[in-house]
Formats: C-alpha cells, structure tokens, sequence
C-alpha cells in the first residue's frame, strides 16, 4: 500500500528541497550552463556599460556640442560607434546563451523522463491501483512541460534578473546615492505591493495542478470507456461529471492567475512612477548643481533605472512558470520517491547440466534450469526447478483491514494441474497474484520447489512461471512481437512450436502479413478469442514449469472457445498448473479442485469426491448455481 510520507517539510523548507534535488540534474551539464550564466552576466554587464556610456556621450561629446561654434562631430561619431560595439556584444552573448541552454534544458527532461520511467517500471503494482492512469499520466506531460518552462526560461531569467538588479544597484549607488535613494523607496513600496500578491497565487498553483491531475485521469478513464459509455447513453451523464469537474478546474485555474495576471500592470505602474519621481529630483539637483548631478547623469541614471526594474518586472512575469514548474517538480519528485518494489531475494535461477549425476552450473543455455541458493558461509547449492507449489496457512489483504485470503493451504506437486472454482470475487485471482509475487502475503508461507518465493529473486521467480492473465493485454508491435515478449530471443522455431501448441497458427495463417502483421491499441483489430490465443503462445514461448491460467470470463464463440480450450490443454501439458477454472471440462481433468467461498478453501479432492459432498462444488456443477 502506498503509503503517505510520514515527515512534513514546511512548504518553504521543501521548496528548497525541491531546488536542491532539481540542481542535482544539472550536474553532467554543469560546464555548459556555467558557460550559458557566463554569457547572461555578461550581457548583463554589457547593458550597464551602455546605460553609463551614455553619461560621456552626452557630458562629453553632446553638451560641449551644444555651446561650440565650430562643432566637430568626429569624436562623437565615434563615440556612437562605440556605443554601437557594445550593444552589439549584448546582443550577441544574448543569443549564445540561448543557443547553448537549449541543449541542457533537452537533455535535463530526458534524463528525468527516462529517471521517472525506469522508476515506474520498479513500483509494486499497489502503486497503480492506488493512483489513477491520468494522474500518472499527467505527470509525463503537464509536469514535465512546466518543468522544462522552469529549467529553460524562468531559472536563467530569474538568475540574469538577479544578477542584473545588482549590478544596477551597486553602479546606481557610485553614480548618485541621492537618486538612488530616490529610486529604491519607489522600489519598496513596489516590493510590498508584489510580496501581498505572490503569497497569494502559490497555494492556487498546487490546488490547480491537482485539479488538472483529476481531469486527465476522469478524459483517460471516459476515453478508455468509450464503448461502454455508448452502449448505456452515459454520455450525457459524462458530459455533465466533466463540466462540473472542468468548472473546478477553471475556478483554481482564475484563482492562480488572478494575482499573478495583476503583477504585471502593477509592476509596470510602479516602473513608471520609478522614471517620473527620478528625472523631477534629477532635474530639480541639476539646476542646484546638488551632488555633482549632470544632465548625462539624469540620462544615465533613468537607462539604470531600467535596467533595475527590467529585471525586476522579468522576475514577476516569470513567477507563473517558478511557480507551476515547482508544483510540478514536486510531483514529479513523490512519484521517483515512491518505495520501489522490495526485492531481497537471493536465490537466482540458472541454467545447468549433469555431470556423473550432479548438476552443475552452466553459463550457456541448457534448458534444464536449477534454483542457486548460497547460504551464510558462501556455499552454493543447486535445486532443479520443477514446479513443486506449497501455500501453508496463508493470509492476505489488498487494504489493511480488509482481509480477503484466510488461512489457504494447498499443494501441486510437479506437473499435477489444480483447479480453483468459486463464485466472483471469491478470492481465485489473489492466489495467484500471490505466487508471482503481485503482492506480497500478511502471514503464511509459500513455497516453490521447497524454498520460500520471499528469498527468490523476483525477476527469476516470475521466469518460472508462465502466466496467462484473466484479461489479455498485447502491446503496440506485430503479432510475432508480442508472442517474443518475454523470451525476445526466441527462435523462428521456438515460435513456431508455440504457436502451435496455442493452437493459434489457424487465424495467424489468415492475418494479412501471418506473423509480421502489425497490432495496435491492445490488438483491438483481433477478436476477444484471438487474443487469449496469442497471450496463450506467449507463455508458451518462454516454456516455464509452471502454469498460472486465469481462464477469461468474456465469453468467446464456441469454435474460438474449442481453440482456446486446446491452446491451454496444450500448455498444462508435462506443467504444474493452477488454473482457474470457469469451464467445467477444464475441471473435471485437475487433479485436485479448490472451492474457494469468500477468501477460504471450503471444500478440495477430486471431482467425484467434490460431486459426492453434495456441498458448493456439487451446486456449482449441476449448474444451481453457475460457475464464476
Ligand atoms: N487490486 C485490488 N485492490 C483491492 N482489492 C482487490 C484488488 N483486486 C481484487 N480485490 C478484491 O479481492 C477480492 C478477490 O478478488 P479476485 O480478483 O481474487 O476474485 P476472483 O475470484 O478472481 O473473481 P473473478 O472470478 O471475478 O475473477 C474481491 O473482493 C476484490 O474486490
Ligand atoms: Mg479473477
């Protein structure tokens, strides 16, 4: 179960949690971006080396002009000239700093793509029954797309800004400390008016992309639906759950924009009264000669000035995108903090070969495989896999507190085949989600070949096994593609040979390209028949000694249903199988049948014994009540 994260950071302190795990991306790019921030102090200085030119051009080369009788234009025209140099420096290190933040920006989201994939393909199954596909989804497109807001634009805004406002302050302050003086109170009041403003908007921007998480899994869940919501004309039912949930969306999305949407024209006002308060005191010093104020200095004090309330306005504009790409980061962030599935595992499987009569481990492939086990003092010892399966006294729930296992204890000694009967819900599929390790048992044991599948390594515990799922799934790729998927090194004849065994080579002979047919959107081109047959060749192919099958409940034709019932028979054959049962002929030929009645084992034996208690399996069979 996913559990909440037990400590609370406050919002600030996980802010900068956040920051910190993001810079921590940004490490295999730390040179370029230091060569990108290079080029924005750069630009930065640039713009203040200007902003005071502008003081010599008009003391020195203008306001001589002014009074000359015989004016000589040449040194002011280089002068401008120069001035020119410089600008165009700015501009150029502008440009390579977005040329090369490009590259970084692209390469930090596909390393926390490619971070958040390989995460999620670590998380126990629990993960998604707890957290709607859209959600999850979101944070593949929404999330990352504010990220990359956040990486490539607001943070070397942000830091250019910052950068900027000082050098301005510190070039202001040498210039006129009285102007400046003049200038920062009108700050101020500005600074009040945006920290009011921004306390707000942050809290609106986390509600906002939860909603927006919401709306995505309720679009996924419609469209994923669609055929069922046309077959009960819930579409005008859907049309209003969505509307009320957009309605919410809209709300907190006017609410996080409101405050930071009136940013900008306060900002802009206060920049404004900025330039107005700063020329009148300029002017009103430069009649009284007060503080070696120059009519060049008002000129270079108000380009200053703009260049302080450029970067000043830059930061509120960019606050939008600081904001969401946080709230996103964050999300991003508790999805790579999810516990991956625990694996303590130690035992492998390996393939081995006889020698004089003792198994010995092999590097190449040999078919025969064994259990490896090393104990405390480094001893290895070799168990041949085959498919003895033992619960004892097992107890499970999905929730805790609601248990749905109680006390199941049976056993299928290699190559027996055990049935599980039971009505819907009763608790079949559980068992067999606790085999290959779904999920993990609240107490009990169970064992596979006399070890305990809690020291099995997953991954080689779910390669012995093959498992057909009540619900077939198949994967964009051709039919050949998805028979390979869990043994994609598999020969033409290995495939071959499963096909057949799955009884599948009829309807593969008739497809348009036979195995090289491309399949799409969980082969909906198929009919429900065809593609329990194909996920019957795909368990077939990796050959496994035992067998998990969940027979389908979706009712198929009775020619598909003779195929598919050939296809499993085919595929318990030489296996120890569990099979849920939901077709008589199927249990009449297990060995052992389970009765499973609200999470327990209330009858087992043979069918002649079930048929003679005269308990549920006898009303199951004489069809009083039918099978799940
Ligand atoms: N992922 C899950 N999370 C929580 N509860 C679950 C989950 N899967 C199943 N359950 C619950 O566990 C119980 C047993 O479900 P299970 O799928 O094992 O039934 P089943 O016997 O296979 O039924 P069916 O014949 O319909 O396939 C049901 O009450 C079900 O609601
Ligand atoms: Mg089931």
């Amino acid at each position: 179960m996913t559990q909440p994260n037990p400590t609370h950071p406050t919002p600030r302190a996980s802010t900068l949690v956040t920051l910190c795990r993001l810079l921590g991306y940004l490490r295999p790019y730390k040179w370029r971006f230091a060569l990108v921030i290079g080029c924005l102090l750069l630009a930065n200085l640039d713009s203040i080396v200007n902003s005071l030119y502008l003081q010599i051009l008009i003391d020195k080369y203008i306001t001589p002009l002014l009074g000359s009788t015989t004016p000589d234009y040449s040194a002011l025209l280089t002068s401008v000239v120069t001035m020119a140099i410089i600008y165009a420096v700015g501009v150029l290190v502008s440009f390579l700093s977005e040329l090369w933040l490009i590259p970084i920006t692209m390469g930090i989201m596909r390393d926390i793509r490619e971070h958040m994939f390989a995460h999620m393909q670590s998380l126990p199954l629990e993960y998604f029954d707890n957290n709607p596909f859209g959600d999850v989804m979101s944070r593949y497109t929404n999330d990352t797309d504010n990220l990359e807001m956040l990486i490539g634009r607001a943070f070397p805004n942000i830091i250019s800004s910052l950068t900027m406002i000082a050098m301005a302050l510190i070039t202001m302050f040498r210039a006129s400390w009285l102007l400046s003086l003049v200038s920062l109170s009108v700050i101020a009041l500005m600074f009040v008016a945006t920290r009011i403003i921004l306390s707000r908007s942050g809290q609106y921007f986390r509600s906002h992309q939860q909603i927006l998480g919401d709306v995505n899994a309720y679009i996924e869940e419609m469209i994923s639906g669609q055929k069922v919501i046309k077959v009960f004309a819930h579409e005008a039912a859907a049309k209003r759950e969505f509307a009320a949930k957009n309605a919410q969306l809209a709300t907190a999305n006017r609410q996080a924009n409101t405050y930071t949407n009136i940013l900008m024209p306060v900002m802009f006002g206060f920049s404004t009264l900025q330039t107005v308060v700063v020329a009148l005191v300029g002017v009103l010093l430069a009649l009284h000669s007060w503080g070696g104020v120059t009519l060049g200095l008002i000129a270079a004090f108000l380009q200053l000035n703009r260049n302080l309330s450029r970067p000043i306005n830059n930061i509120s504009q960019q606050f939008n995108s600081l904001i969401m790409g946080l709230a996103s980061c964050s999300r991003i962030f508790a999805l790579l903090d999810e516990t991956s599935e625990p694996d303590e595992g130690t035992v492998t499987l390996v393939n081995v070969r006889t020698r004089d009569g003792h198994l010995i481990e092999s590097s190449a492939p040999t078919h025969h495989w064994a259990w490896k086990k090393t104990d405390d003092q480094g001893q290895t010892d070799l168990i041949p896999l085959q498919g003895d399966v033992r619960f004892h006294h097992v107890n499970f729930s999905y929730e805790p507190g609601k248990q749905v296992l109680f006390d199941v204890t049976f056993f299928a000694e290699p190559g027996q085949k055990i049935a599980f009967v039971g009505h819907t819900g009763a608790g079949k599929t559980t068992i067999t989600n606790l085999l290959n390790r779904f999920y993990d048992i609240d107490s009990g044991e169970i064992l596979l070949d006399g070890l305990n599948i809690q020291d099995i390594k997953k991954a080689d515990l779910r390669r012995s096994l093959g498992i057909v799922l009540q619900e077939t799934n198949l994967f964009t790729g051709s039919v050949r593609d998805n028979i390979v998927f869990g043994a994609p090194e598999a020969s033409a004849a290995q495939v071959d040979q499963a096909v057949t065994t799955a009884h599948a080579q009829d309807f593969i002979a008739h497809l348009p390209d036979g195995l090289r047919t491309p399949l799409a959107g969980n082969g909906q081109d198929l009919s429900a028949g065809q593609r329990q047959l194909l996920t019957i060749a795909r368990a077939a192919v990796c050959d496994p000694p035992v067998m998990i099958l969940d027979e389908a409940t979706s009712s198929v034709d009775t020619r598909s249903e003779k195929y598919i019932q050939a296809g499993m028979d085919e595929l318990m054959r030489g296996r120890t199988t569990l099979i849920i049962a939901h077709r008589l002929s199927t249990v009449r030929s297990a060995r052992a049948i389970m009765v499973i009645d609200g999470g327990r084992i209330i009858e087992s034996g043979s069918h002649d014994k079930l048929l003679a208690q005269k308990g549920l399996y006898y009303q199951l069979y004489s069809g009083s009540v039918e099978l799940a």
